[in-house]
């Protein structure tokens, strides 16, 4: 299959069966042998993904009606076509013959998609321009997105709009137990690695230039891993000491529960909690590369009662499930699959979450409330919530060289110190 038919393919999955990206493209990426061919579909299909809303803008103007659903796949190639026009260092001649052969089953597409990307390269400047005019295609966001996002940050909408459309660097956690930043910026350094050490975060360093992971020395061995500074920073704030227990609640894929037990040289008790089993099996892979322990369990956290049964935790982590729009640049495809009615769900769940992990919390035990949004309704919103219906719930200030201190919690707008975007507040329990 042509390369370009494979991402069709990918895309096709996601725009019309809403799968996500990341499962659409494993299901493709693991029948290509070549790591040239894999990340040229990767690039084709994040660059489509990162500029649907713009691309799809520009092709309803060249097509004269919307193509059926059924030929989902020559839209796709044709969206392929304008992002390589616009965005890729390709030969015109050559993104127009291949992105046309891809379409070798449907020979009344060949001429379609000839006609319309021929169209496009004569009319190129008219076409953007029109598109930077309009509200959605120059964000490439969806409608109700910039809404939402104008509504919560009416002076950072347009810096986090564009945030959300750039790639994001590649950071990396340095297991402590094995090392730390100087020295994996040094043994980086010695591969031809050029990196960054964070100076807020001790575990965490930014590549200059991604490169895939197994090209990282000691990533086998459990050295290092990938994972946004913004996450790491979890580890730090939940302050766990020897002999502690904790409970990671909404555990998988395990970066924030590795994060915690890297950070100890004296032992603690860590249960991880899941609700997706599929998910639980990538906590248990990395656990197993990082030299970790934990006690890795399924269970709902909106039902308690079915996993624990009398213990109580020093210290619990709620990554709660969430928009996951503090992280857009990394999974573009939110933008297409997110609906504005899952924000309400997904508040009444972390709510409900929140409220029964509670319970579990030892009295004087610290809870860390997370998201990876930048909505106030799942933020600062549901913590203020929270404390004004838990008498015993005291939250902790959490001062940092980070992010923006808030009337509770703190926020990391994304692309803050080149972070995700992500939320914190810190509660003890009186
Ligand atoms: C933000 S992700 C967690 C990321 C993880 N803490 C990490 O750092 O790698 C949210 C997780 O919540 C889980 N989840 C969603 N609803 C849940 C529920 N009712 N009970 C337990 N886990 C749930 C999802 O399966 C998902 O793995």
């Amino acid at each position: 299959m042509s390369l370009r038919k494979s991402a069709a393919t990918v895309l096709s999955k996601v725009v019309k069966d809403g799968q996500s990206l990341t499962v659409a493209l494993d299901g493709i990426l693991e029948s290509i042998e070549n790591s040239r061919d894999r990340a040229f579909i990767q690039a084709l299909c994040y660059g489509v993904v990162r500029h649907y809303h713009r691309l799809d803008f520009i092709l309803r103007q060249l097509l004269s009606k919307p193509l059926r659903k059924k030929d989902t796949d020559i839209t796709m190639l044709l969206l392929i076509g304008l992002y390589q026009l616009q965005y890729m260092r390709v030969k015109s001649h050559a993104a127009v013959s291949e992105t046309v052969s891809a379409a070798n089953k449907k020979s009344w597409a060949k001429s379609l998609i000839n006609g319309v990307l021929r169209q496009y390269m004569r009319e190129q400047q008219s076409f953007e321009q029109k598109a930077d005019k309009d509200d959605v295609a120059g964000n490439s966001h969806p409608e109700w997105l910039i809404n939402i996002i104008k509504n919560d940050w009416p002076e950072q909408t347009q810096c986090l709009l564009s945030e959300n459309n750039k790639q994001p660097p590649m950071t990396l956690r340095v297991n402590l137990r094995q090392s730390n930043q100087q020295d994996y910026v040094d043994l980086l350094a010695k591969h031809s690695i050029s990196a960054k050490t964070i100076s807020f975060c001790a575990s965490a360093l930014v590549l200059d230039q991604p490169v895939a992971v197994e090209k990282l020395p000691g990533f086998n061995d459990g050295m290092v891993s990938v994972q946004d500074t913004a996450a790491q920073l979890a580890a730090e704030l939940l302050d766990v000491q020897a002999g502690q227990s904790v409970l990671d609640l909404c555990a998988a894929p395990g970066g924030k529960t590795a994060a915690i037990l890297e950070r100890q040289t004296k032992s603690i008790s860590m249960l991880a909690v899941d609700i997706d089993e599929d998910r639980l099996g990538r906590v248990r892979e990395n656990m197993q590369r990082l030299k970790l322990k934990a006690n890795i369990m399924a269970g709902d956290a909106t039902k308690p009662g079915e996993w624990v049964q009398e213990q109580m935790f020093d210290r619990i982590l709620v990554d709660a499930p969430c928009s996951a729009l503090g992280v857009i640049r990394r999974h573009p495809d939110i933008k297409i699959l997110r609906r504005e009615a899952d924000i309400e769900e997904l508040q009444a769940i972390q709510q409900k979450i929140l409220t029964l992990a509670w319970d579990l919390l030892m009295p004087e035990g610290v809870l860390l409330y997370a998201t990876c949004s930048i909505l106030k309704q799942e933020n600062e919103q549901q913590i203020e919530c929270f404390l004004n219906s838990h008498a015993n719930a005291e939250e902790v200030v959490i001062n940092a060289g980070w992010g923006v201190k808030r009337h509770f919690g703190r926020q990391i707008l994304t692309g803050d110190q080149g972070m995700d975007g992500f939320y914190y507040a810190k509660l003890i329990k009186r």
